[in-house]
């Protein structure tokens, strides 16, 4: 490096009409160096080479000579979070940013410790400059109430909590605001989803927007799903989303509490999808009368242990009077130190 900051290197120096073409071709070969910046010079463009061997041939194509020149080092983009606001914020906070957020459609979603609290605004509006098509950055806060809705807050950007999330080919319109939602399932619902055989009926107990009943409908057309939920804004996208993946005639949807909608139902299904973790155990009842028997109950529950879910679960299923056989059971995600959300399938014997 000189003393103007720049470097010295191999170089390619060809007539300006000819240099997209021979930039375009180094690229190809693996030839250009990428970390500093081309310059034009009297009617030439000089091109920083990483290596010289292969871009002899082209130079006797293109009419250009292999030189050296001093070239300038592209300002590299920050990468991270950490990068966006290193000398920004002090060390010691840097650490503590977070290793990981959630995006849904232009949104994002970022936890925040105690002690970031006050540099929220740096923090969202550096994951703005991160993100360029977020339109707005909301803390997680915590998920409460029986619709399990996020105690949300804006620390940067503005306008509506309202989005369109797409997951595997499928979108939906939602309201964090208003509504559950959580897009580090997304792995869960296709691995529900894929087991899902042709004319099965499924019945999904809690749920939501519809990210459970829609991919399944849109991966099985000749699934008849019925579709529970009781937060009446959850139930509003729900028929939106239904709308907009056109699987309206495949699942229908109820509104209410699924203990009282299915009080009196007779109809049986083949899987029971019961996706809500903090309260799902006291559901089950009503979950296993009317699984099938050789039926299937994706259970979702929050536990210390895989250990403990699956002998709450074998527990509350004996004093129910009934025989499941655990199929398939694992971590699905941490929600709270040293407590996660367990998925348990549960094929119903008796
Ligand atoms: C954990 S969320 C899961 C939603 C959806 N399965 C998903 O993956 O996004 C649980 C949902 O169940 C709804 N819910 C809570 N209690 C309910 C009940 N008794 N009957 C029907 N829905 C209920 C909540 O409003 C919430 O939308």
């Amino acid at each position: 490096m000189n003393e103007h900051g720049k470097i010295l290197r191999e170089a390619v120096k060809v007539p300006r009409c000819k240099a997209e073409e021979l930039r375009r071709k180094l690229i190809v070969m693996g030839a250009l160096d990428r970390a500093l910046k081309p310059f034009e010079e009297n009617g030439f463009v000089f091109f920083p080479l990483k290596k010289a061997e292969g871009a002899r041939r082209l130079l006797e194509e293109l009419g250009g000579e292999l030189t050296q020149a001093l070239f300038e080092m592209r300002a590299r983009k920050p990468r991270s979070l950490k990068e966006h606001l290193a000398g920004k914020l002090p060390n010691s906070i840097l650490d503590k940013l977070p290793s990981s957020y959630d995006i849904v459609g232009d949104l994002i979603l970022v936890d925040l410790d105690e002690d970031l609290r006050n540099y929220a605004r740096e923090i969202g509006e550096a994951l703005l400059r991160l993100h360029p098509r977020a339109r707005m950055v909301l803390t997680k806060g915590e998920t409460i109430g029986d619709y399990r809705i996020r105690n949300i807050e804006v620390i940067a950007g503005s306008g509506s909590t309202e989005t369109i999330y797409r997951e595997h080919g499928c979108v939906y319109k939602l309201d964090l605001r208003k509504v559950f939602f959580n897009p580090r399932l997304s792995g869960e619902r296709l691995r529900v989803a894929r087991q899902v055989a042709a004319g099965e009926r499924v019945l999904d107990m809690f749920a939501g927007v519809g990210p459970f009943s829609i991919l399944i409908a849109k991966l099985q057309p000749s699934v008849r799903i019925v579709a529970v939920e009781i937060n009446p804004d959850a139930y509003k996208y729900l028929l939106e989303n239904l709308r907009l993946n056109r699987v309206e005639d495949r699942v229908k949807p109820i509104l209410g509490d699924a203990r009282k909608v299915l009080e009196n139902s007779r109809e049986e299904y083949d899987r029971v999808i019961m996706d809500l973790p903090y309260r799902s155990l006291e559901f089950l009842d009503v979950g296993l009368r009317v699984c099938k028997n050789r039926g299937i109950l994706h259970l979702y529950t929050v536990s210390r242990s895989l250990e403990e879910a699956s002998r709450a679960v074998v527990d509350r299923v004996a004093k129910l009077k009934h025989v499941v056989e655990i199929e398939f059971s694992r971590e699905v995600m941490e929600v709270a130190p040293r407590r996660s959300i367990f998925t348990l399938d549960l094929r119903k014997v008796e």
